[in-house]
C-alpha cells in the first residue's frame, strides 16, 4: 500500500524514480508523483496525476522533461482525502521549498492542522501528509532551525504510522528518510544513495541495503548515508545483501504475475522443504526453542491476514493432529481487541507474506505484551514482522509481486507443517513412521504440482465453462473446509464475483437455501477419511439444482464424476499434505475466471499487496 522511492546521485533522478515506481505498483495506488530538485534552476518540480503511472509518465515524457539529480517519488493509496491529482504526494510545503511523500497515517494531522492554520499556514489538499510538510517548514521558520532539527521537531509533534521521504530545496543534496511501523529501506551505491519502501524498487541499481528500525532518520547523499536513533544519536547500520536475481521480479515472458507464481510454485516448495529435510529428519537451522520449552507450551496461538489466516485454518487441523495440543486461530485484525488469553507459555505463530501488515504486526506487539513468545513464518527478509520476532522461519518463496498470493500460500504451508512434524517429534506424539512418511511425501510435492500444472488446460476449460456466474459456493469437510476458504477468497478478489466458503455440515443451517438451479458450487472432496460425507453433499446441492464442479483425489474421480458435473483431481498424498496440492487447480481456476471476465488479475480494483493501514 503506497509506495516510495527515492534517489540521490549523479544521474537524472526522474527516470530513475519512475522506473522505481514502476517496481512498486503491485502494492496497488491510485495516483503517482515525483519531486525533483533541479541545480539548474534552484527550484523543485513537482508533478502528480490520478490514474496508472503511465498516466505520470506520459505527462512528464517519461522523465525527460524533468532536470535534477536528486527526487523523491511516491505511488499513493487513498486513505484522507480522495484520489486525486491535489491529493496526490509529494505534499509540498507553502513556499514549495519542502517536499514529502509519506506511506501510513498521521492520526493527530487534524490537531496540527487546525494549530497551523491558527498560524496562517494554507492548506491546499485533503490529506493527513500535507501537515508533515508545511509543520517542518513551520520549525524552519520560527524556529530557525536546519531541516534535519526541523525534521526532528516534527517527529516529536505527529502521532501515527510513518515512513517518509523528504526532500528541501534549501539542502538540495540530501534526501531526508524516517521510519515509524511503515517500512523503509536504504539502498547504497556507487556515488548514489536511494530510498525506497521495498527492494523490487531499488535492485536494478544496487543490492546493498539496510532496513530502518522505528524511530530511526537517515540522511541521504552522493558520498552516503547517515543514520539516527530516535534521540537523534548517530548509530551504523547492517549493510545486507540482497541474493535474490532481478528477474525473480519481473513477468518473465508471462502475461501476468499471478500466472508466473503459480507456476513457480514448485521450485519455490522445493527451496522452502529441501533444505530443511535431512536424513529423515526436520532440519531447523539455528532454531532455538528447546524441547523443554516445546513441551512446556500450553496451546499454539496462530494469528494472521487473508490467505495467510487461511493457512493458520489449516494449521489447526493439522497441527493438533500433528503435536496433540491445542492450535488457536484468529484474524490478526481481531485478535487485539478479543483480549486472548495468551501467557507466557503461549507460542504465537504469526504469518505473513509481506511481514509488513499492519493488523499482523499489531497482533504481534499485543502477543509480546501478553507475555508469548513470538515464531514467525514470512518471505519477506528483514521485514518488520521478522526483525521484531524471537523466531523467523522464512518461506524462501521468492518474490510475489501478484496481490493474490499463490506460492507465498504454499510455501507458507511447507513451513507451518514443518514446524508441526519438529514439534511432534520433540514431543513424541507421532508414530515414527507415519512421521517420515510424512516428510517423505512432502519431498514429492514439487513434482506433484508440476503434475497438476500440466494440466492447466482442463482447468482452463472448466473455467470457460462456469466463469459468468455470478456466484459460487466453496463447500468442503476438515482440511477441505480450510481449503475451500482459499480458493474461494482467490476467486472473489480477481474475479469479482461472489463467492462463499461454507463447511459442508453447515449448509443446511441456512447457506442452503441459496442454492438453486445453476448455482455453481465448488465441492471439495479430498480428505479422504471424510470421502463419503463429501459426496452426500455433493448429492444434497445437486438434488436443488447446483452445478458442482469437484476436487479429489485421483482414486475418487470416478466416484464423484457418478454425480458432479465436473471433476479437477489431484495426485494422491498424505493426508496432511492435501492442501497442498488441493490449492493449486483452485488458483488456476480464479485464475482463468478472471482473465476470461477481463480483470485486472495482477492488480485487483481496491486491494493492495501489502496493506500498512488498519
Ligand atoms: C491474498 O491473496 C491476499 N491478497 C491477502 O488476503 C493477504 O493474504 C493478506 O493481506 C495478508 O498479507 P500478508 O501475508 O502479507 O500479511
Amino acid at each position: 500500500m503506497c509506495g516510495i522511492v527515492g534517489y540521490v546521485g549523479r544521474e537524472q533522478a526522474a527516470p530513475i524514480l519512475l522506473d522505481g515506481l514502476s517496481k512498486l505498483e503491485y502494492r496497488g495506488y491510485d495516483s503517482a508523483g515525483v519531486a525533483v530538485y533541479s541545480e539548474k534552476t534552484g527550484e523543485m518540480a513537482v508533478y502528480k496525476a490520478k490514474g496508472r503511472l503511465k498516466v505520470l509518465s506520459d505527462l512528464i515524457e517519461g522523465g525527460a522533461m524533468v532536470d535534477g539529480t536528486v527526487g523523491i517519488g511516491h505511488t499513493r493509496w487513498a486513505t484522507h482525502g480522495a484520489p486525486s491529482d491535489v491529493n496526490s504526494h509529494p505534499q509540498v510545503s507553502r513556499s514549495g521549498r519542502i517536499a514529502v511523500v509519506h506511506n501510513g497515517i498521521i492520526e493527530n494531522y487534524a490537531e496540527l492542522k487546525s494549530f497551523l492554520m491558527d498560524q496562517g499556514v494554507p492548506f491546499t489538499s485533503e490529506t493527513d501528509t500535507e501537515v508533515v510538510a508545511q509543520l517542518i517548514e513551520y520549525f524552519c521558520e520560527q524556529d530557525q532551525v536546519d531541516i534535519l532539527e526541523a525534521v526532528g521537531r516534527c517527529l516529536r509533534r505527529i502521532e501515527g504510522a510513518y515512513a517518509l521521504g523528504i526532500l528541501c530545496a534549501d539542502a538540495p543534496d540530501q534526501l531526508i528518510a524516517v521510519r515509524k511501523d511503515s517500512p523503509l529501506i536504504l539502498g547504497y551505491g556507487e556515488g548514489c544513495s536511494f530510498l525506497a519502501s521495498d527492494v523490487t524498487a531499488i535492485i536494478r541499481h544496487t543490492r546493498s541495503v539496510s532496513y530502518m528500525d522505528d524511530g530511526e532518520v537517515a540522511v541521504l547523499t552522493r558520498e552516503g548515508i547517515q543514520c539516527y536513533n530516535h534521540l537523534m544519536q548517530p548509530i551504523e547500520k547492517e549493510i545486507c545483501h540482497v541474493d535474490w536475481e532481478i528477474d525473480a521480479a519481473e513477468k518473465g515472458g508471462y502475461e501476468h504475475f499471478m500466472f508466473k507464481e503459480i507456476m513457480e510454485q514448485p521450485e519455490a516448495m522445493r527451496r522452502c522443504i529441501s533444505p530443511r529435510i535431512r536424513d529423515g529428519e526436520v532440519f531447523l537451522e539455528n532454531f532455538p526453542l528447546s524441547d523443554d520449552y516445546i513441551r512446556n507450551i500450553s496451546k499454539l496461538y496462530i494469528v494472521a491476514c487473508g490467505s495467510s489466516y487461511h493457512v493458520g485454518m489449516v494449521g489447526k487441523y493439522n497441527l493438533e493432529r500433528m503435536i496433540r495440543k491445542s492450535v488457536e486461530v484468529a484474524l490478526a485484525s481481531e485478535f487485539r481487541y478479543m483480549n486472548p488469553i495468551v501467557d507466557e507459555r503461549t507460542l504465537v505463530v504469526v504469518i505473513s507474506q509481506s511481514g509488513e501488515t499492519l493488523d499482523t504486526m499489531a497482533a504481534l506487539r499485543e502477543a509480546r505484551r501478553l507475555g508469548a513468545k513470538i515464531l514467525s513464518i514470512v518471505n519477506v527478509v528483514g521485514s518488520s514482522i521478522a526483525r521484531e520476532s524471537d523466531v523467523v522461519l522464512y518461506t524462501w518463496a521468492g518474490p510475489e509481486i501478484a496481490v493474490a498470493t499463490t506460492k507465498a500460500y504454499s510455501t507458507q504451508m511447507a513451513a507451518l507443517n514443518l514446524l508441526g512434524l519438529y514439534f511432534a517429534r520433540r514431543l513424541g506424539t507421532m508414530d515414527l513412521a507415519e512421521y517420515r512418511r510424512v516428510l517423505e511425501e512432502m519431498l514429492l510435492l514439487p513434482e506433484k504440482m508440476e503434475a497438476i500444472l500440466s494440466s492447466k488446460d482442463d482447468i482452463q476449460y472448466f473455467a470457460s465453462q462456469y466463469f459468468n456466474h455470478s456466484s459460487v459456493f466453496f463447500i468442503g469437510r476438515n482440511v477441505d473446509y480450510a481449503l475451500g476458504l482459499e480458493g474461494s477468497l482467490k476467486l472473489k478478489e480477481i474475479s469479482y464475483i461472489h463467492s462463499e466458503a461454507y463447511a459442508s455440515g453447515e449448509l443446511k443451517h441456512g447457506t442452503i437455501s441459496l442454492i438453486e438451479d445453476g448455482t455453481l458450487v465448488v465441492a471439495l472432496g479430498t480428505y479422504r477419511k471424510l470421502f463419503e460425507k463429501a459426496m452426500s453433499n455433493v448429492v444434497e446441492v445437486k438434488a436443488r439444482g447446483a452445478d458442482v464442479l469437484a476436487l479429489t483425489t485421483e482414486s475418487h474421480r470416478e466416484e464423484m464424476a457418478k454425480t458432479a458435473n465436473a471433476v479437477m483431481t489431484i495426485p494422491e498424498t498424505h493426508d496432511l499434505l492435501l492442501p497442498s496440492l488441493g490449492v493449486v487447480p483452485l488458483q488456476l481456476f480464479a485464475y482463468y475466471v478472471a482473465l476470461m471476465r477481463g480483470c485486472d488479475i495482477d492488480k485487483p480494483r481496491n486491494l493492495a499487496k501489502s496493506v500498512t493501514v488498519e
